[in-house]
């Protein structure tokens, strides 16, 4: 059952919401060519307890660390490490945040230096399939019209688009119904209504779909070993459409 959340639920989100935006944004400045994922992670943990907020990935079903960092074939969870990021690299970091017990949850993908035209491409594609999903959002639209649009741009450019990590709703916990495909899957879903918060995330491959998970029992990797990108935010449902929780703007 998809939770409508109450007006004050709704600014709690909100407020965590825009912590996570605000420590993306220092992360995305903090990272270039040289930096390591380790300390990508130590700078969002603690901007993160500086602002009396939680890192919601720290022990989440023993995940070991504050954030996801996920460089080139890594499609999303992989663990910051001592790898010192490269030109030509492209990295996900995605950011969520507990404030005053509600999450706040949104992700970027970044080109270090000089990347490939590909690469670049990619990256582009998957932001776009992102802001073209959250267009169609509003109350009487439906969960399945998302995978929909998303796997059309994504068709387009013969990308794979990944199956087996969705969209989720959030609020008190990280992860609440609904699950959000972000493929086409011949399903109407759930009607969409005022007061559900959600995220749309789309991981989208240069190859296949197909992904695989590393024996550290986190990292996803895709099977081909091919790039991917992904991008994230918080939604609202609002009276006439969308708003954004996780906008730095
Ligand atoms: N932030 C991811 C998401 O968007 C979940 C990460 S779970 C973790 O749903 F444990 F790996 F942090
Ligand atoms: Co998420
Ligand atoms: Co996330």
């Amino acid at each position: 059952m998809i939770k409508i959340k109450s007006a004050k639920e709704i600014d709690l989100i909100r407020k965590s919401g825009h912590l996570a935006a605000t420590i993306l944004k220092a992360a995305a400045e903090f990272t270039h060519e040289g930096v390591t994922t380790n300390q990508i992670n130590e700078l969002v943990h603690n901007i993160t307890v500086q602002n009396g907020a939680i890192p919601a990935p720290l022990n989440y079903r023993g995940y070991p660390k504050s954030v996801c960092t996920s460089v080139n074939n890594v499609v999303t969870h992989g663990i910051p490490s001592d790898y010192t990021l490269k030109n030509g690299d492209i990295i996900n970091i995605d950011v969520t945040c507990i404030l005053e017990g509600y999450h706040g949850d949104t992700s970027l993908t970044l080109m270090i230096g000089e990347v490939s035209s590909q690469a670049e491409e990619l990256v582009d594609i998957t932001r776009q399939s992102l802001n073209a999903a959250i267009d169609i959002v509003r109350p009487g639209a439906y969960f399945g019209e998302i995978g929909e649009v998303i796997q059309d741009i994504a068709d387009n450019y013969a990308y794979g688009v990944v199956r087996e990590y969705c969209g989720h709703g959030i609020g008190r916990y990280f992860h609440e119904d609904p699950l959000v495909l972000h493929y086409r899957s011949g399903k109407k879903g759930e009607k969409m209504r005022e007061g559900m918060v959600f995220t749309i995330e789309p991981m989208i491959n240069m190859g296949s779909h197909q992904t695989r998970v590393l024996s550290d029992g986190w990292t996803v990797i895709t099977a081909d070993g091919s790039l991917s990108a992904q991008f994230e935010h918080t939604l609202l449902i609002t009276g006439t459409g969308v708003e954004i929780l996780t906008d730095f703007d």
